[in-house]
């Protein structure tokens, strides 16, 4: 696989075990699940790339340590260079505006009593820095615009829209 320049992302010796235990109030670890065991990839700007293998096999665990949703028990993660799999608190905050999850059925994943211009909208209030207040609104319209979207749907709630539209919202 070609790499264009800078590598977006390098992962390294990235390892995830699951302790088990046993007990209800004094619990003891017997084992562990090796949910994921030695990963290593490099991507480049712009490349994409597929992971496949059988039911239970990690692909799922790969995917929420990218994203920090989970902590790895071992290896690393460089988002740009930064080592991104330990930050905790306001650094954590500020990668996270670069990493984002599209989900695949984004008919679950949309809060169907939520305007598709709340659902667009509401990152800027975990990331209030990204867009001053009084400009959300126009940027919420630009960001429709940007996917393909009319920004006049706004207003509209995800079940007014097609399959492929609302893939389009979880982009936005
Ligand atoms: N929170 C958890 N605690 C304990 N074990 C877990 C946890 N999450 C996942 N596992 C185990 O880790 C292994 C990998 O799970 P993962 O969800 O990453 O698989 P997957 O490759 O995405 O599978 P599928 O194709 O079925 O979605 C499985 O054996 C699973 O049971
Ligand atoms: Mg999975």
């Amino acid at each position: 696989m070609a790499t264009s320049g800078e590598p977006v992302l390098e992962v390294s010796g990235l390892v995830k075990h699951y302790p088990l235990t046993r007990g209800v109030l004094f619990k003891k670890q017997i084992g562990a699940v090796r949910a994921v065991d030695g990963v290593d990839f490099t991507l480049g700007r712009g490349e994409t790339l597929g992971i496949v293998g059988e039911s239970g096999c990690g692909k799922s665990t790969v995917a929420k340590l990218l994203c920090n949703l989970e902590r790895p028990t071992a290896g690393s993660i460089r988002f740009k260079g930064e080592d991104i799999s330990r930050l905790s608190g306001r650094a954590l905050k500020a990668v996270r505006r670069n990493i984002q999850m599209v989900f695949q059925d984004p008919y679950t994943s949309l809060n169907p009593r939520m305007t598709v211009g709340d659902i667009v909208g509401e990152p800027y209030e975990i990331h209030p820095e990204a867009a001053p207040k009084g400009d959300r609104r126009r940027r919420v319209r630009e960001l429709l615009d940007v996917v393909g979207l009319d920004p006049d749907f706004v207003n509209r709630y995800p079940h007014q829209f097609s399959g492929g539209q609302r893939q389009r919202i979880g982009i936005a």
